[in-house]
């Protein structure tokens, strides 16, 4: 398909039989509760709302987006908001959902201004983990697939803008 692409990862079959399995386990965890998905733009918005999708229980819908601070724009943790929630989240049940928690430093910047908010609970639904690289650890409530030390995209994530609309996940053979 494009020759910066290497082995797929996860198929689209895949990506789709897992997220159901992650709906059916959220709708029991938070049946009766206040649940908020708040999405971290822009890679988490397609897992989302396939994962909103495959929930049976009622659930608000929201998006935050922020940007990183300085030239390299990775591994800092320190990012502003560039678009806040909607959503009033104190006394609620907030999941905030991830496409990948690399270093962890994004999650533990976004947790610590959204914990100060005061909502009942906080939890993270990430659809890739790459724990091998972790600097800040943060539970995980639920994650769909653990990935390896490949920079990968698809399925939301992007190199430079690119591959976010593949319906799968693959590693990038360009080292990124
Ligand atoms: P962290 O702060 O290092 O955990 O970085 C997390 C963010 O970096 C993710 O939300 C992604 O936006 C981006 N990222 C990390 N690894 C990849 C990857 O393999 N492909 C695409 N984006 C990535
Ligand atoms: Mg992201």
């Amino acid at each position: 398909m494009d020759e910066e692409l290497g082995e797929v990862l996860f198929s689209a079959e895949q990506i789709a039989a897992r997220i159901r399995e992650l709906g059916e386990t959220i709708s029991r965890d938070y049946a009766g509760r206040d649940l908020v998905l708040a999405g971290v733009l822009r890679g988490a918005a397609f897992f989302l709302v396939d994962l909103a999708r495959a929930l049976t229980i009622p659930a608000a819908i929201d998006f935050i987006a922020i940007s990183s601070y300085g030239p390299s724009s990775k591994a800092s943790g320190v990012v502003r908001i560039v678009k806040d929630l909607e959503e009033e989240i104190a006394g609620r049940d907030l999941l905030v959902v991830e496409d990948i928690v690399d270093t962890g430093l994004t999650l533990g910047y976004l947790l610590r201004i959204l914990r100060a908010r005061g909502p009942a609970s906080l939890k993270v639904c990430t659809l890739l983990d790459r724990a091998v690289r972790r600097i800040v650890d943060h539970p995980i409530a639920y994650r769909g697939f653990e990935v390896p030390d490949k920079f990968v995209v698809g399925y939301g994530l992007d190199y430079q803008q690119r591959y976010r609309n593949l319906p799968f996940i693959a590693a990038l053979k360009t080292p990124a």
